[in-house]
């Protein structure tokens, strides 16, 4: 029988990843061993990602999935290795510089919104870092132009929001920065199913027509596979699988361990 970790055995290359990714490469993670105070969750980890690619993290709980992205946006203790974008290394920069100067938004969720502000001004918190704030209004009328479900209740207090219509200020909000890559950590979860595919749209979206790279951790590994261009596996903070969505949503391992077949 195969269990999580012996799909460990023949792990890919970074020459495997790389041709993942060949193309008008983004954002490279290359052997980065990171974590938490001293302890290293992320072992010689790689990752390539190209311009306006989706890469869908999955693998079992604690495997260091959702660590992937706090090392990209800077929230964790990197001990070797190196972050780049465009071929520019950001390993240390942080969130803050990331998210001004670099471009890598990171989504938050678990109600992130703040219920007694009206959407408008939620949406404005998302370019609270911004020197000039005539941009965030900028920004903000784009995203009303674009998304009518918020403009609709711009100046209701976002408490009022369906929860697909939160997750979408979340996403939005995030926007407000024009970042080129969003980090989305599990974007579905506590979402009614009619809510997980529209917010898979919207990702949809922002990948195809305003070239988002794209780098999202899914626990729904069917939905997360089917939407993104390439997947990684990880278990116990190194990459055991990887391959195209499609490949990996046929790959038996794939299935038995992570789509219930
Ligand atoms: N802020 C933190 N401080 C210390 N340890 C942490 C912290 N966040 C995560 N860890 C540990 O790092 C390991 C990897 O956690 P991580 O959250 O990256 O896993 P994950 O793959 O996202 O799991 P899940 O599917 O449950 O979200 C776990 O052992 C976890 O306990
Ligand atoms: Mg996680």
């Amino acid at each position: 029988m195969t269990d999580q970790y012996s799909v460990l055995g023949d792990a890919p290359k970074d020459s495997d990843l790389k041709k993942l990714s060949s193309k008008d490469t983004h954002l490279t993670i290359s052997n980065l061993s990171a974590g938490y105070g001293k302890m290293e969750i992320l072992h010689n980890f790689d990752l390539f990602v190209s311009k306006a690619q989706s890469l869908c993290l999955i693998g079992p709980n604690g495997a260091g999935k959702s660590t992937i992205l706090h090392s990209i946006y800077g929230f964790t203790n990197i001990f070797s290795g190196k972050i780049q974008i465009d071929g520019k290394e950001i390993t240390n920069l942080s969130p803050a510089e990331k998210l001004k100067n670099v471009g890598i938004a990171y989504i938050l969720q678990d109600n992130s919104v703040f219920p007694d502000m009206t959407v408008e001004e939620n949406l404005l918190m998302g370019g609270y870092i911004k020197d000039k704030v005539e941009e965030s209004y900028e920004e903000a009328e784009k995203i009303f132009q674009k998304y009518d479900r918020l403009r609709n209740r711009r100046n209701q207090p976002a408490k009022v929001l369906s929860g697909g219509e939160r997750r979408l200020l979340e996403i939005s909000r995030a926007l407000v920065m024009k970042p080129s890559v969003l980090l989305v950590d599990e974007p579905s979860i506590g979402l009614e199913p009619r809510y997980i595919q529209m917010v898979f749209e919207i990702l949809h979206d922002l990948q195809k027509n305003e070239k988002k790279t794209i780098i999202l951790v899914e626990q729904n590994a069917k939905k997360g596979l089917e939407f993104a261009d390439i997947g990684y596996v990880l278990v116990s903070g190194q990459t055991a699988i990887a391959g195209t969505g499609d490949d990996l949503l046929k790959n038996p391992d794939v299935g038995r361990l992570f789509l219930g077949g």
